[in-house]
């Protein structure tokens, strides 16, 4: 088996991910790791980087035999998969960042995956900085997760928040959170809770070995959400959160859904501020635990594709235990 002691790294994407790797690479030398190209959009714009490095061409990094990582963090969700089902055909490994492609594409990637066996991880596609999947994947045996409550969205969080604790208006809230880089650059993604199913999506995956498409599952974002509902919450204790869950019922079936929750001021989730994400995993046993972290942002999220490049080195990949090891739970409903 092929070891991967250096990364030669094709980068796709030089925005608030594809810089903040760029950037953390160049701050840690040790971890060598190169990125050899970086293929962009738009060849006009101003980057912080040596202009040699970029490229409009995808074959200049698919197609070179001595890149074997390819790094996918761009905003169209097409182009990605296109991009990522050529890197795994050609032998590379790949990290990706991009939720709504997985999300939009996940048969065809776990059937790419078996017939490559080339690693496809993507960590930092949900609660960013929060190694959630890896969790899922590794830690949980199948029968002992009950069930898993989630805030996957820094966006709607950031907003939500503002709008709580500094009464600020939805839109002054959102123009906020992308300013600060929080928010998709199509904000009904994130305000109509696109984003937080289409990672809850793969979340159920990796926690129940579901594969189902987002349109099969129950889900609404903040759009709905008004001044006057955050003010009833506040006087009866209550914060308004949008929370992506799944829970095992007693039929063996697992509902799942994501809605915007009233939610106990003595939560876990009522914790979770701003771009935050926050998890609470309930299992058998060991009762709740939580993990909480930085859902969004530059570094944040780089630090998650950083962390998958040094799995590569030992030839990680996803087992996809609960869905190949084990009966996969069915959805209910
Ligand atoms: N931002 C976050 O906090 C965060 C967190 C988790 C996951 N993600 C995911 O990570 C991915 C990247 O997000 P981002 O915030 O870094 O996006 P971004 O700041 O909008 O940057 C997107 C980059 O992709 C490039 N690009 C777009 N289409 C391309 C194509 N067809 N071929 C080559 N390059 C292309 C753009 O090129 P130009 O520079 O030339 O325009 C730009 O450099 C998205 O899938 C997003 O959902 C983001």
């Amino acid at each position: 088996m092929e070891t991967h002691k250096q990364l030669t790294i094709g980068l796709f994407g030089f925005g608030v991910v594809g810089e903040g790797l760029y950037k953390i690479l160049k701050q840690k030398p040790s971890f060598n790791a190169t990125i050899k190209k970086v293929c962009i959009k738009n060849p006009g714009k101003r980057r912080e980087a040596p202009e040699e490095l970029f490229t409009t061409d995808r074959d200049a990094i698919l197609n070179d035999p001595s890149i074997n990582v390819v790094v996918e963090v761009i905003n169209e969700s097409g182009p990605a998969y296109e991009i990522v089902s050529t890197a795994l055909k050609n032998g590379k490994s790949v990290v990706s960042a991009s939720k709504k492609m997985i999300a939009e594409h996940l048969p065809e990637l776990l059937e790419l995956q078996q017939r490559t066996g080339e690693s496809f991880l993507y960590e930092s596609a949900a609660c960013a900085s929060i190694p959630v999947i890896r969790n899922l994947e590794e830690y949980y045996d199948n029968d002992l997760l009950h069930s898993i409550k989630a805030i996957v969205n820094g966006s709607t969080n950031f907003i939500l928040t503002k709008m709580f604790e500094e009464k600020l208006g939805f839109r002054e809230a959102l123009d906020l959170a992308q300013k600060l880089g929080f928010a998709e650059s199509d904000p009904k993604l994130d305000v109509e809770g696109f984003d937080a199913v289409n990672k809850w999506s793969f979340l159920l995956t990796h926690a129940y070995g579901i594969v189902e498409k987002t349109e099969n599952l129950v889900f609404s974002g903040i759009q709905f959400v008004q001044g006057r509902d955050a003010d009833v919450a506040r006087e009866k204790h209550f914060d308004i959160k949008l929370v992506a869950q799944a829970k095992k019922l007693e039929s063996g079936k697992v509902a799942a859904f994501v809605l915007p929750q009233f939610i106990k001021q003595d939560d876990h989730l009522a914790f979770v501020k701003n771009e935050y994400n926050g998890v609470v995993i309930e299992s058998g046993f060991a009762d709740k635990q939580f993990f909480y972290g930085k859902g969004a942002g530059s570094f944040p999220t780089a630090s998650a594709v950083l962390s998958d490049l040094s799995a590569l080195r030992y030839q990680y990949k996803y087992e996809y235990k609960k869905l190949y090891h084990h009966t996969p739970h069915e959805l209910d409903g």
